[in-house]
């Protein structure tokens, strides 16, 4: 654990131009805090300790502005910036060395149960306000653009993707423009949660159709 806050705090130095010293970056960078703090409640959560784990988490959440669940994997050398609105869900798997910005989500589709968030491979950079949602895996080295929205598609290595749905305009450093492959994670057929419309809101948007 504390070889990977060494290489956090590192991550700092390395993607944020503002970081003038260590002191300052201990004291001031804010999302390193949520970081640290996930550093101990993952271990706690790994081993079932009840309660305490979400209990950091929410804490850390009430004073960064970052959402981490205990869950979620992170590998060494995350930095995120500035980091208000950020939320990475519990089955989320964030590789070494991966920069995410501000509003940036890493979350469901609200369909599945089990692994249902995103993984990142190493090296992996997301634009501030970028959602990422389902069991997705985005390749080593790709970039998602500020404000790019992914659903169930799978990025390969070394792309950039950019809008919303996203789109690959970089490949290897080519230009391209190619819709993403679809998740090729398989959610096992007995963890899905099939969520039926509730009957009222069904006959509600009925009786809309109804009027348009
Ligand atoms: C995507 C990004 C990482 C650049 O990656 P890159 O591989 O260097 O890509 P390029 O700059 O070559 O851009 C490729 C194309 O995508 C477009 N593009 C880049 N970022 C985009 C975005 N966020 N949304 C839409 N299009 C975007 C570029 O205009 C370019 O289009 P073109 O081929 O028609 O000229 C960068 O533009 C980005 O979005 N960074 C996020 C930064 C951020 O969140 N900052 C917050 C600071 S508080």
């Amino acid at each position: 654990m504390f070889s990977k806050i060494i290489a956090d705090i590192k991550a700092v130095k390395r993607n944020d131009p503002a970081a003038r010293n260590v002191v300052e970056t201990l004291l001031c960078h804010t999302p390193l805090h949520a970081i640290f703090l996930h550093r101990l409640a993952h271990p706690l959560y790994r081993i079932g300790f009840p309660i305490v784990p979400r209990l950091i988490s929410v804490f850390a959440r009430f004073f960064t502005g970052v959402e981490i669940h205990p869950g979620a994997r992170i590998g060494r050398g995350f930095f995120i910036d500035h980091g208000t609105g950020t939320v990475i869900g519990e089955t989320a798997e964030i590789g070494d060395d991966c920069v995410l910005f501000h509003n940036v989500t890493l979350g469901g589709t609200g369909k599945h149960g089990g692994k249902r968030h995103p993984t990142l491979e190493d090296n992996v950079y997301i634009g501030t306000g970028a959602v990422i949602l389902g069991p997705v895996r985005i390749g080593r080295n790709s970039r998602v653009g500020a404000g790019s929205f992914i659903f169930m598609r799978d990025i390969p290595r070394n792309c950039t993707v950019v809008g919303a749905p996203g789109r690959i305009v970089r490949r290897d450093g080519r230009k391209t423009d190619l819709e993403p492959p679809p998740c090729s994670f398989a959610i096992p057929e007995n963890t899905a949660i099939i969520r039926p419309i509730p009957e009222s809101i069904d006959a509600a948007a009925q009786a809309h159709k109804g009027l348009v």
